[in-house]
């Protein structure tokens, strides 16, 4: 960028070298690195903690390390031990679902990047406060408009801020603004976790207003109950005082790099630029950003291990998936333009994110694929809504169960007809309908004279049930062996179990060699080996998520679950932990041999595995 200007009868040109984003980036990193922060690459988008959907925040990852012992499986997460610091930096890939609907204004997205710097009882307020300051007033040469301060909350006794006003003020920060609940106040997220008051700095952007750039969140607190628990406070749980106070910062990525490269959007930023180049150029702006913030999304979210689907993660990308291609309809866009800007997606980001370049093949069967399933009732759909002269609720949700257009797409065809149908309505008509069929399916094996059937297991005798239950617990060794061999990214998709064989269904992007399958059958059968001991215990399901046990991501869980552990009875060295409702047998020794039959691929990014026990 540059320009040129008059004075005293002078000319002068002038060129501003703009820091790129992937600059600052790599700028943030080293500093915190620098002052002793250990650099964590991203989590999944799919998180550990089954009671949240997707990704929101850097801390996410971190939850175990700020939790005192015994909260956390036989202690508290070591981060010394992890990271060899209690220090941590990073740069998180992030999705928020409350955002959707801002989704084409100047500065919100689903899909972004958030810059964290986290201490588990490394630093507390005056060091973080001090290097945020430094980070954008010395590294970057930007200015603080102003920041915010926790006003204070009697009804859950947390007091004024008193110790971070005076910490900015002895930075030279001087408009200090207090703030409540609403804005302030960090987490608990999920079902319960770490919370407590944050302060924000403020910074402009190029059309002069003021943008959050960063939240600074002091965890001093722990609460067991959800943030709506916590706001109602009529639950009776109350904020407990970690011993350990920890700190936990977010900075949206594209909007800092927008106050950075003094835009006036986000859209305006390089992290878009090239993506919107693709786009025509008489595309409705909101639409142009939309489909780029989509196209994002859908990318990172495919690569991640989501899938189109109705449910919970699945059913948010189809929704991005299918408005997205509703528009090249819609709107007359070149064909296939959806692969071309994910490919540029791929392109920019793959040197940082190498997961996208391995994934690339992966992403674009999936989207090839949701095409083909979309495309034959696209266009139907769009007809169809033209037709209605009102949509309410229902009338959107039988057009989605119709020709599975998402409220979105009919929100964008029917424009003003369709403007009273909330998400939340429309989200309750698809709840009432997976009600419906739920019940529909218990029918449907109540008369076939089984005498075991989980939904995941089916037994006709008692000989049978105890086959079944042998290949259930070979079941979770396989997976404990999967991941052991393949690595985290393997995520159980499905499993059916029959007399005949167990038939396991897993996130991995590519063919399973035989040399892996050979490793996976032998760590399995040494368990068996081993005879390790088969434990189930009872336990809430927020202390549940926190012995690290695998569930599996598409289940709802109970209040109460069991939570079946196999492990080594004289180390006590865990080797499988998982959700589960049993049956097992009580030590693997009874499983006999394993054996794998058959890998291939199940769908896109997903395969199966068949396997057999024999005595
Ligand atoms: N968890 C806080 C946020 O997401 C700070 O990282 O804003």
């Amino acid at each position: 960028m540059g320009g040129f200007f008059w004075t005293n009868g002078l000319f002068f040109a002038y060129i501003t070298i703009i820091m790129e984003a992937q600059e600052i980036r790599k700028r943030f990193l080293t500093y915190f690195k620098n002052h002793g922060h250990a650099i964590v690459p991203s989590s999944s988008l799919i998180p550990d903690d089954p009671s949240v959907l997707l990704t929101t925040a850097g801390m996410q990852q971190f939850k175990p390390y700020y939790l005192p012992a015994g909260r956390h499986g036989t202690g508290k997460a070591d981060a010394m031990k992890d990271f060899g610091s209690l220090n941590t930096v990073s740069v998180q890939k992030s999705f928020r679902t409350s955002d959707i609907e801002e989704v084409g204004d100047e500065r919100h997205l689903t899909f972004f990047e958030m810059l964290g710097n986290f201490s588990f009882g490394g630093y507390f307020k005056k060091e973080a406060i001090t290097y945020a300051h430094e980070f954008l007033t010395k590294e970057l040469g930007l200015e603080i408009s102003y920041v915010t301060i926790f006003e204070g909350k009697e009804s859950i006794g947390v007091p004024k801020d008193e110790e971070s006003r005076s910490i900015w003020q002895s930075l030279g920060v001087a408009d200090i603004r207090e703030e409540g609940m609403g804005d302030v106040f960090w987490g608990p997220t999920g079902s319960g976790g770490p919370c407590g008051p944050t302060t924000e700095i403020y910074c402009k952007n190029g059309a002069g207003q003021d943008i959050e750039v960063w939240n600074i969140v002091f965890n001093e607190f722990l609460f067991p109950g959800s943030r709506e628990e916590l706001n109602s406070g009529s639950s009776g749980k109350q904020l407990e005082k970690l011993l350990t106070p920890g700190v936990d910062t977010g900075m949206g990525f594209e909007r800092l790099t927008m106050v950075i490269q003094k835009t006036q959007t986000i859209f305006e930023t390089d992290l878009f630029y090239s993506l919107l180049q693709l786009l025509p150029n008489n595309l409705d702006t909101i639409k142009r950003r939309v489909f780029a913030d989509h196209a994002r999304a859908i990318t990172f979210l495919i690569t991640d291990g989501v899938r189109p689907s109705n449910k919970e993660a699945g059913y948010i990308l189809r929704r991005l998936m299918r408005r997205s291609m509703a528009y090249e309809k819609t709107d007359n866009l070149p064909e296939h333009i959806l692969q071309t800007v994910v490919d540029e997606i791929i392109c920019i980001y793959g040197d940082f994110y190498p997961e996208l370049q391995v994934q690339a093949t992966t992403i674009k069967d999936t989207v090839a694929g949701e095409r083909e399933k979309f495309s034959k009732t696209l266009e139907h759909g769009i007809r169809e809504t033209y037709k209605f002269s009102e949509i309410n609720a229902s009338t959107a949700f039988n057009l989605y169960q119709s020709f599975g257009i998402s409220l979105d797409v009919i929100k964008d065809v029917a424009g003003e007809k369709a403007k009273n149908v909330t998400n939340e309505a429309f989200e309750a008509e698809l709840k009432k309908h997976q009600e419906i069929s739920r019940a529909g399916q218990t029918a449907k094996f109540g008369g076939h004279g089984l005498i075991l059937d989980t939904g995941e297991l089916k037994a006709g005798t008692k000989e049978e049930v105890k086959i079944v239950t042998r290949l259930h617990t070979a079941t979770h060794l396989l997976q404990a062996a999967l991941r052991k061999v393949l690595g985290t990214e393997v995520h159980q998709m499905g499993s059916d179990i029959t007399p005949e064989r167990t038939r396991f269904d897993f996130s991995f992007s590519r063919k399973v060699t035989p040399d892996e399958l050979k490793q996976v059958e032998e760590i399995v059968n040494e368990a068996i080996q081993s005879d390790y001991v088969v434990e189930a215990k009872k336990m809430p399901y927020e202390e549940a998520i926190k012995t690290n046990a695998l569930y599996f991501f598409k289940e709802k869980y109970p209040k109460e679950v069991n939570v079946y552990s196999v492990f080594d009875p004289n180390t006590h060295e865990v080797f499988s932990r998982e959700f589960c409702g049993g049956p097992h047998v009580t030590h693997t020794g009874e499983i006999g041999v394993f054996k794998i039959l058959k890998e291939e691929s199940s769908s896109a990014g997903v395969r199966r595995i068949r396997a057999i026990v024999t005595l």
